[in-house]
């Protein structure tokens, strides 16, 4: 087991390159499936979730190799259509292979990413998804097998835009026979990325971005290379990282159209940002304003920057409130932040941040990922020695973050230890 161990109260001064986006690199990875051939997907991330999706798709025979961060996928010799629960339960992502499997070979068998279909990491949606789309779904003994000659196009209603069902039901419904509308479709950056792949291979999709994507199913589809876009929620991280040091930071090969909503916050906040095409300066005022957040699908403020958040207003000098909409349980840091000495009481889907003069040290525990992001940041401003433990979360989605953080001037290091 590693961990890390950071000595809070350094300014971080200085640049950082934002690596490719985890969330957009797991859909191009299985879309890779809906033809055969050999694809070049470059600027990819060097993470452990890019390694586990690997597996899975070397479970199902294709070939994979990462270089550089480039990632080298050959689909000629697919021979299995089956993602194991060894695997999915790694990472919900793998169920991003279900769409292209059944879209292509008509079958797939795919495990259960955890709990059951309808909770509590649900996939009705994908599973409604795609029985709309004409393929016979059975859930037997942990794992989701879905069956069909071939896919017809349907018009689907999403009650709730969910990222994954809409990538999974626009991967199966590519070579599907006839038009396929997706309504209350999800509009991330990543979702759109995925479905400007799927055209360079010759899809016919409309309306990416908007709420409703329509797809002209085609009868094949051919390999094609693409660039990974920048991952807009690395970048709000090391944003937050200049705020919260009081430091002043430059991140580089972002895509600032992409976190609109996190640059706004931060101004109310009182950072002082420079936005140009492909980077941002921030500069950290003498004080953090307290500024309540609502998390919401894009382009609102991405759920999956409120840990983050709740640490920077951990320090503010005020009150704020954190609004949880997209789910339900998403306050694990807390307990955690708390042990830091923040002030937060969590109601429901709703935290309230009572900003401290100051943090303390401590040992904490990573959870999730983003959980393990808010621990690592509350440490850089907290007073003396802080150590997270469970740093493998925090390995999923950051490519080597402490490394990233020392050049900008934290005191952060990687340790070996057999507490978890
Ligand atoms: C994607 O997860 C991201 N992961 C998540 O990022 C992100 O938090 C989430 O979108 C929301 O933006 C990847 O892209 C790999 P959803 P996904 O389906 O697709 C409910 C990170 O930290 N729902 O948009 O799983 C669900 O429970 C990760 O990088 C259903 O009810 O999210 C949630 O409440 C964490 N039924 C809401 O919809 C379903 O069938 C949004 O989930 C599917 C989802």
């Amino acid at each position: 087991m590693e961990k890390f161990v950071i000595i809070g109260g350094k300014k971080l001064s200085g640049e950082v390159e934002i690596s490719g986006a985890k969330n957009s690199v797991l859909a191009l990875m299985p879309a890779t499936l809906l033809a055969s051939g050999t694809y070049k997907i470059y600027n990819t991330p060097d993470l452990r979730d890019v390694k586990t999706m690997s597996q899975v798709l070397i479970e199902i025979g294709v070939n994979v190799n990462f270089e550089n961060h480039i990632l080298t996928i050959n689909t000629e010799n697919v021979s299995k259509y089956e993602a194991p629960y060894e695997l999915v339960k790694k990472m919900r992502a793998s169920i991003y292979v279900l769409g292209p499997l059944v879209g292509r070979f008509g079958y797939a068998k795919v495990s259960l990413p955890g709990g059951c279909a309808w909770g509590p990491r649900p996939v009705d949606l994908h599973i409604e998804g795609i029985k709309k789309l004409g393929a016979e779904v059975e859930l037997d003994s942990g794992y989701i097998v879905a069956r069909a000659k071939k896919l017809h196009g349907a018009k689907i209603h999403f009650d709730k835009p969910s990222v994954g069902a809409t990538g999974n039901v626009m991967m199966a419904s590519v070579l599907a026979k006839g038009i396929t509308l997706i309504e209350n479709a999800a509009k991330e950056p990543e979702i759109v990325q995925l479905g400007e792949f799927l055209i360079s291979m010759g899809a016919k999709i409309t309306g990416l971005g908007t709420d409703t994507i329509e797809i002209e199913g085609v009868d094949e589809l051919k390999p094609a290379d693409v660039t990974t876009i920048p991952d807009r929620i690395e970048a709000g991280t090391f944003l937050i990282a200049g705020a919260i040091t009081g430091g002043k930071v430059k991140i580089k090969k972002c895509n600032p159209k992409h976190f609109e909503a996190v640059l706004l916050k931060l101004e109310d906040a009182g950072c002082y940002l420079n936005v140009g095409d492909d980077f941002v300066e921030i500069e950290a005022p003498d004080e953090i304003k307290p500024v309540d957040v609502t998390t919401a699908v894009y382009p609102g403020f991405p759920t999956d920057m409120q840990a983050q958040w709740i640490a920077l207003m951990s320090i503010a000098n005020g009150t704020s409130v954190v609004t949880e909409t997209i789910f339900y349980d998403r306050f694990k840091h807390v307990p955690e932040l708390v042990r830091l000495g923040a002030d937060i009481e969590v109601n429901e889907n709703v935290a309230i941040v009572r900003g401290v003069r100051k943090l303390k040290g401590a040992k904490v525990m990573s959870t999730d990922l983003r959980a393990s992001a808010s621990l690592i940041l509350a440490g850089l401003v907290a007073e003396g020695k802080t150590e997270v433990l469970r740093i493998y979360h925090i390995d999923r989605g950051y490519e080597r973050i402490e490394e990233k953080l020392q050049r900008l001037g934290a005191q952060i290091w990687r340790e070996k230890t057999d507490e978890y």
